[in-house]
């Protein structure tokens, strides 16, 4: 079986701020202007993107948003916990993974402007996802949040907020 380093090596995965590893797979080479954009962006976007992201038990997915839907595509490894945060403070979470009988679904979108988070479910594995989103991923659309500014926003979810920020 590939090591998780192997993995990371061959797919040449790098660290991403949320945590994990990712990788962009594809960019659009088409531009959809500003002006066609809905209010909040800032400049032109790529009409997609597509990232590999592996994430290990030992890490976590810290919660963050982005203005766009995400599609999450399960690949291989460990099934993959994702926690999602309304922006009315609804807390839901989702298993993607293959076992239809359990429930896990091999897709979830994760609507705009929703905060979220991964965690590996099995100890000692890795989990590897595909995420794609339209309009084309750019980190100025990319927001995380400390973990104070969070549980200020949402106060009745402080346990799931502290347990998914790193600080
Ligand atoms: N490209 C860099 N980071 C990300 C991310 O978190 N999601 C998506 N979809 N693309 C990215």
């Amino acid at each position: 079986m590939n090591s998780i380093k192997n993995i990371i090596d061959l797919l040449k995965l790098e660290p991403h701020p949320e945590g994990g590893y990712f990788k962009e797979t594809y960019r659009s080479l088409g531009e959809i202007n500003e002006d066609n954009l809905i209010e909040g962006y800032e400049g032109n976007r790529n009409y997609s993107t597509c990232i590999y992201f592996l994430l290990t038990s030992d890490n976590f997915s810290a919660l963050h948003r982005i203005k766009q839907d995400e599609i999450w595509h399960f690949y291989d490894g460990s099934p993959i916990l994702l926690h999602i945060i309304s922006e009315l403070g609804i807390h839901s979470k989702h298993v993607i993974g293959r076992d239809f009988n359990k429930g896990e679904t091999p897709q979830f979108v994760v609507p705009g402007g929703y905060w979220f988070a991964a965690e590996v479910i099995n100890k000692n594995d890795y989990s590897l996802v595909g995420c794609t989103v339209s309009p084309g991923f750019n980190f100025k659309d990319f927001e995380l949040k400390t973990r104070k500014e969070l549980i200020s926003m949402f106060p009745d979810k402080e346990e799931i907020i502290s347990k998914l920020t790193h600080q």
